[in-house]
């Protein structure tokens, strides 16, 4: 993606991205943690799914090892563990020696391609990790910066086995359009031959928990990582079939239930072919999403997402959408012509009636949203935040025929106005490309005008997020 002149990084907004995360207060690598008390495993149980029998993967807790597993809900065990860690050539970032070693090799190959690559940040002890989670709920509020920093304890960054990596000459760091740099383009293309994967890919927020990171890579030895990369995997939860975020952000659509009737390989899609993701025994009882494809359900079981075949499934109820004569709290006739609704969730609105549509953005609890028509088999045509999609009929309630605009979520929208990009335009967190960038919004969108222009720069709304772009690249 090209994006405008104007809105490659300034030297300045590299530098203090670069600096934030290098310059606080160093704290000293501490000594080698005591062993850690805990290494959870898998079921290794052999099952059946079609008839393939193989043992499930392991998720490793032990901090010391490589192939560690942290992130939101898998905090690092002890929560302050600390690692021991060696600068990596030329440079005072610090990590733990294999992921150095690993990281020198792979920036010698890289400059041997003619790509300087650039350590930014390596380990990070709990405390500093606090300070810049702190530093970053200061500035943008505490729901934004989960989105762009760990909470302490809960960083990969604390393993030792995180880095992020630069250009050089500093362009785009530290921000999406790294990815397009000829650092970004080499790491991208190579980090997983010398053992690192890139851990917070494009459009994976919803199950990592964290925005676009090409800068951000995870050393896991190389055997793993290319595993990973050649699972076709776009995250660590993906591939071990665990979440990233914490409960309750999403709403659970989990209604309906079956039982197993053998030792059952859940896997990550439907078809035998898939990777296994975890062994159901036998006689469990399995909540299903509602989706199914060639046989296979999608399931929830023991906080996983995945795949099994129906064959090994008895007392199958699907959650399906209510049908229309169906006894639901928000009964058929009182919701016809209902032109508002409130969210009983934190609500995905979709692209189109079901949850195999893509999720335009999500709805907070507790919102109400314009119904823009009539029901479809129990989804709902609406309209939130500018936005229109589709929700579905069990997390609305409260419909109201009176016809009342549903309130946005901003009052001063009520005013709002509209343009359209006329280039791939960088949204940012204030008026000025010193500001960290939110999201690059694709030309020719239509975003919406929250308020009035300062120097030069617009406060929109773009897919359900608030920013600033340069009035420049609007019509
Ligand atoms: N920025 C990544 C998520 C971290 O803080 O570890
Ligand atoms: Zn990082």
């Amino acid at each position: 993606m090209k994006l405008p002149r104007a809105f490659k990084t300034s030297m300045a907004a590299v530098l203090s991205a670069a600096l934030l995360a290098t310059v606080l207060p160093a704290t000293p690598a501490l000594a080698a943690a005591p062993a850690p008390a805990t290494s959870a495993v898998q079921a290794q149980a052999l099952a059946v799914d079609g008839g393939l029998q193989i043992a499930a993967k392991k998720i490793q807790r032990n901090p010391s090892k490589d192939d560690v597993f942290v992130n939101k809900k898998y905090p690092l065990s002890p929560v302050k563990y600390a690692p021991k860690t060696v600068a990596v050539k030329g440079t005072n970032v610090r990590l733990k020696s294999s992921a150095a070693k690993a990281y020198s090799k792979m920036a010698k190959a890289a400059a041997k391609d003619g790509v300087k690559i650039r350590a930014v940040s390596g380990y990070r002890s709990y405390n500093r990790q606090a300070e810049l989670f702190n530093y970053y709920t200061r500035i943008y509020g505490k729901s934004y910066a989960s989105r762009i920093s760990a909470v302490p304890g809960t960083s990969e960054h604390q393993t030792g086995l995180a880095i992020d990596v630069g250009n050089a000459n500093g362009a785009c760091g530290l921000q999406a359009c790294f990815a397009n740099t000829p650092v970004g383009k080499w790491v991208g293309k190579n980090a997983h031959k010398y053992g690192f994967i890139m851990r917070y890919q494009k459009g994976q927020e919803s199950v990592t928990g964290y925005s676009y990171e090409p800068w951000h890579f995870r050393y896991l030895g190389t055997s793993l990582a290319k595993s990973v990369k050649n699972s076709g995997a776009k995250s660590l939860e993906a591939f071990y079939g665990v979440s990233g975020k914490k409960a309750k952000s999403t709403p659970k659509q989990t209604k309906g239930t079956a039982r197993t009737t053998a030792n059952l390989n859940m896997r990550t899609g439907a078809g035998a072919g898939n990777r296994l993701l975890v062994t159901i025994p036998k006689g469990k009882s399995v909540q299903l999403t509602g989706s199914k494809k060639s046989g296979w359900y999608q399931i929830r079981y023991s906080s996983k997402t995945g795949w099994v075949s129906g064959k090994y499934l008895k007392n199958i109820s699907m959650p399906a959408a209510p049908k229309k004569d169906s006894k639901k709290s928000a009964p058929q006739k009182s919701t016809s012509n209902a032109k508002s609704a409130k969210t009983t969730a934190n609500l995905n609105m979709r692209a189109g009636a079901g949850t195999s549509h893509r999720v335009v953005l999500t709805i907070p609890n507790g919102k109400k949203v314009a119904v823009r028509g009539a029901k479809k088999s129990g989804w709902y045509p609406v309209k939130y935040a500018g936005k229109n999609g589709w929700v579905s009929g069990t997390y609305l309630s409260n419909f109201s025929s009176s016809g009342t605009a549903p309130k946005t979520t901003n009052p001063k929208s009520s005013k709002s106005s509209s343009k359209k990009t006329i280039a791939n335009l960088n949204m940012r967190s204030g008026a000025g490309t010193g500001k960290r960038v939110i999201l690059t919004i694709p030309k020719g969108k239509t975003v919406t005008i929250r308020g009035s222009k300062k120097s030069g720069w617009y406060p929109v709304k773009y897919a359900g997020k608030n920013g600033w772009v340069s009035g420049t690249y609007l019509r």
